[in-house]
């Protein structure tokens, strides 16, 4: 990575989750790699009472935990770039403080960076317009993390209210998937071979499957997730965007404009997701599914014990225009299932004839881009066995990231941190995207948020509900063994 422009980089919530799992780490990585510039000063903005060495001593600690390339020497060159002020996020004398720490600074170009629960968002971004943060001798920019507003409604009410006070080319919305390295090798996949976009259609492809499997529960975040739940969790964004990725028409060139304005195009043709398409499920303790005993989401700290949020969700919807009519879209995500697995499989239609005897069905070509974890691409299809005769098996060409390339992938985090400091929005989500996402999802979530049907319970640890594998064998189909080639 280049070196990045130096500025003053703000994070509010520096001492929570985030700040302690991705951002710290990233940055210290990007420290290390050279890619954040030696003037480049990080200001931890927060409410507790600490000082700067306080804060300091905390993140050595988060990212010994989370980096797994800790040294104490390069910690030392690290650590004097932090600085800490303390304030609140909706009251301007924090603000004030934070202003005249930048004017000390004498950095042209600052970065904030909201690291703070959602309902914080709108609050920062007001403080930032009055305390006239919004701007700088250079370059100012906000990143937004998810959840971007809580429903439709609400993210066009956050939309406004940013935009009040920035302009949209220097709002960066973020989603990590954005920027794992099989979601941005799909646009190359696609457009960089003359191979698989000719088949790339109804034509040729009989259905697509996103599957988002998690082992993890909640981890401390049961209060966040009972608002929540799967669908804006997850779905909202990463599944979404992932969806607009493998549907999106090609761009003119690979940028934040036409990349951005080819997905806004494909969410609006997505079909909204209807809650009769739709199975939702939520984990109950299991004593012997997994290797221990594993509670279930009702025992979770924070969470109801008769809450009827839904931990896990498969859902059909389709794509109305002429690449994609009639080829369904099958969306499903879920904690507490037996692998961590994200991945996208696209089956193919099977040939029209077959000149062979087969002694079993014929299997259809399957191609399955891993994205978490082992990245990747497998291209599954039909070869004959050795021997006399022809009998068919099922084979794989497969392409991984780690066995071809001798170094690893970065993390999401550090690719989109340096995209922020070098000005490169194509990984970021435009106003209008985040808006057509809300709205896929919103009926689904009308018919939920209601709070009078029960999930279907599913055993930690297990595959998730029945009626989401019953989803698809009624019609003929299966999904793919998350996980497996
Ligand atoms: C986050 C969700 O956005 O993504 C979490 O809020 C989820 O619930 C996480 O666990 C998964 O990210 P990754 O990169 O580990 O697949």
């Amino acid at each position: 990575m280049d070196t990045a422009p130096p500025c003053a980089f703000v994070i509010f919530g520096a001492t929570g989750d985030l700040a302690a799992r991705k951002l710290f780490p990233a940055l210290y990585q990007l420290h290390g790699s050279k890619a954040l510039h030696p003037e480049t000063a990080i200001i931890g903005y927060g409410r507790s009472d600490l000082t700067d060495e306080q804060l300091r001593a905390r993140l050595e600690e988060a990212v010994k935990r989370f980096n797994g390339s800790f040294s104490k020497r390069k910690w030392k060159t690290f650590a004097p770039r932090i600085s800490y002020v303390r304030g609140s996020y909706n009251q301007r004398e924090g603000f004030d403080q934070l202003h005249e720490r930048l004017s000390g600074l004498k950095l042209h170009n600052h970065l904030f960076y909201t690291a703070t629960p959602p309902e914080t968002y709108e609050g920062i971004a007001l403080r930032l317009g009055a305390a006239e943060l919004n701007k700088s001798s250079g370059w100012t920019r906000l990143v937004i993390e998810k959840p971007f507003g809580h429903d439709l409604q609400s993210a066009r009410a956050l939309n406004r209210t940013v935009l009040g006070s920035f302009q949209e080319n220097q709002v960066y919305r973020i989603d990590h998937y954005l920027a794992k390295e099989t979601a941005q090798n799909l646009a190359v996949l696609r457009f960089a071979n003359t191979l698989f976009e000719p088949t790339w259609n109804s034509r040729y492809i009989d259905h697509v499957q996103i599957t988002m499997a998690e082992p993890m529960g909640m981890e401390g975040r049961g209060s966040f997730y009972e608002e929540a739940g799967v669908i804006r969790d997850v779905f909202q964004n990463h599944l979404l965007q992932l969806a607009a990725l493998v549907a999106m028409e090609p761009p003119a060139r690979y940028d934040a404009l036409s990349v951005r304005d080819e997905k806004v195009k494909v969410l609006h043709a997505m079909t909204c997701i209807e809650p009769e398409k739709a199975v939702m499920g939520q984990y109950i303790a299991s004593e012997g599914v997994a290797s221990e005993r594993l509670d279930g989401y009702r025992q979770e700290p924070a969470v109801a014990p008769d809450s009827l949020q839904a931990t896990f969700a498969a859902v059909q919807f389709g794509i109305a225009n002429w690449r994609w009519s009639g080829v369904p879209f099958f969306v499903r995500a879920g904690k507490r299932l037996e692998v961590k697995a994200s991945e996208i499989v696209l089956q193919f239609k099977r040939p029209p004839h077959t000149p062979f005897t087969l002694t079993e069905k014929l299997k259809p070509d399957r191609l399955v881009l891993r994205v978490v974890p082992n990245e990747g691409i497998t291209l599954r299809f039909n070869s004959k066995t050795p021997g006399q005769g022809i009998e068919l098996a099922r084979v794989s060409m497969k392409f991984a990231y780690d066995e071809h390339f001798d170094r690893p992938n970065p993390d999401a985090y550090e690719t989109l941190l340096h995209d922020v400091m070098v000005g490169d929005a194509t990984l970021f989500q435009r106003a209008d995207e985040v808006e057509a996402q809300w709205q896929v999802v919103q009926p689904l979530l009308e018919h939920w948020d209601r709070g009078d049907k029960e999930p279907e319970f599913y055993l930690a640890g297990s595959r998730g509900p029945k009626a989401a594998t019953e989803m698809l064998t009624k019609q003929g189909r299966y999904w793919h063994l998350p996980g497996k080639d």
